[in-house]
């Protein structure tokens, strides 16, 4: 297994020319765009690993799985989908279209930044409590208790993030979020600097693949629709405007970041973790997405 991973990240390699590390957070600018690295868990406890598998990233946008599933437990599903709804979109992550619009009366989805601001503005907690919550529960989701945040990323984020700032003032003036703007915003900054390797985003995937049990605790952490619902929205909304595509060429509910991760989960078999931070035009990984879709059909893991 671990030939046949390291052959396919040689394969991908080539396409890292075609990509840019993401340079509206200047921070992440610093990534070495290089890296790849894959870590793949099994239901059974297998662990494979390849190439640079251990070198730390900001989880970005995947945050939004685990905050999701944060705001799930707080409130339950009627109240979170009353806040944010369930569809795909063909715009772009960032996007404020709509928002504006008379007849919007939430953001389409928890993926995209709107909606994942929402979804962070309805974890329970105040000021510091929020961010708290959430990064409890990434580490016991990765039995990692080492995971925290990347100051100077965070600080970046809050100096340049002015379009998610913009984003926020204008659904806090539309009724879609209550509360300090700028609390939220703070939390939201901070959850997508948070650190990880492909293993703790393996071990993530492995949990919702088994229904929110971890291996060493006997009782799942919440009940099993709540992953039905994480596994259907990375599904349908994970990889944003790209979402469709990569569903009919890799077939793996899967969610990236601007970071360079991709997390992929197979329900009932296994979590995918997979770093390279050059992105292409979706702020999708470019060597990511192509290891993915080798990956689904070596393994045959298309779900569809
Ligand atoms: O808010 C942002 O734009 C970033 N912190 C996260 C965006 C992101 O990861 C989109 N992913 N592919």
């Amino acid at each position: 297994m671990e030939n046949l991973l390291n052959k396919i990240i040689d394969n991908n390699r080539h396409l890292i020319k075609n990509g840019a590390l993401a340079d509206y957070i200047p921070a992440l600018l610093q990534a070495n765009p290089n890296h790849m690295g894959i870590c793949i868990m099994d239901i059974d406890g297998n662990v494979y690993k390849a190439g640079d598998y251990s070198e730390k990233f900001t989880i970005q946008s995947i945050s939004k799985v685990m905050s999701l599933m944060q705001a799930l437990i707080d409130n339950g599903e009627d109240y979170v989908f009353k806040k944010i709804d369930y569809e795909p979109t063909e715009e772009p992550f960032n996007t404020l279209f709509k928002l504006d619009f008379p007849h919007t009366i939430k953001p389409s989805n928890p993926m995209i930044n709107s909606g994942a601001i929402v979804t962070t503005s309805l974890i329970k907690g105040e000021g510091e409590e929020r961010f708290n919550r959430l990064l409890e529960l990434i580490r016991r989701v990765a039995e990692n208790p080492n995971i925290s945040y990347n100051e100077e990323v965070y600080l970046s984020e809050k100096e340049t993030g002015d379009k998610n700032r913009a984003m926020a003032y204008l659904m806090k003036s539309r009724g879609f979020i209550e509360g300090d703007v700028e609390d939220i915003l703070d939390t939201y900054f901070k959850q997508c600097s948070i650190e990880v390797t492909t293993v703790d985003m393996a071990k993530i995937g492995l949990f919702i693949a088994n229904r929110y049990r971890l291996s060493k605790e006997d009782k799942p952490i919440c009940n099993a629709k709540i992953a039905s619902i994480l596994t259907a929205i990375m599904a349908t909304c994970g990889m944003y405007n790209f979402s469709g595509e990569y569903a009919a060429t890799v077939g793996i509910p899967s969610k990236s970041g601007v970071g360079g991760g991709i997390l992929g989960t197979i329900p009932y078999k296994m979590g995918i973790g997979i770093f390279s931070p050059a992105l292409d035009q979706y702020g999708n990984s470019i060597a990511g997405y192509g290891i993915m879709k080798d990956l689904s059909k070596e393994l045959n893991l298309n779900i569809f």
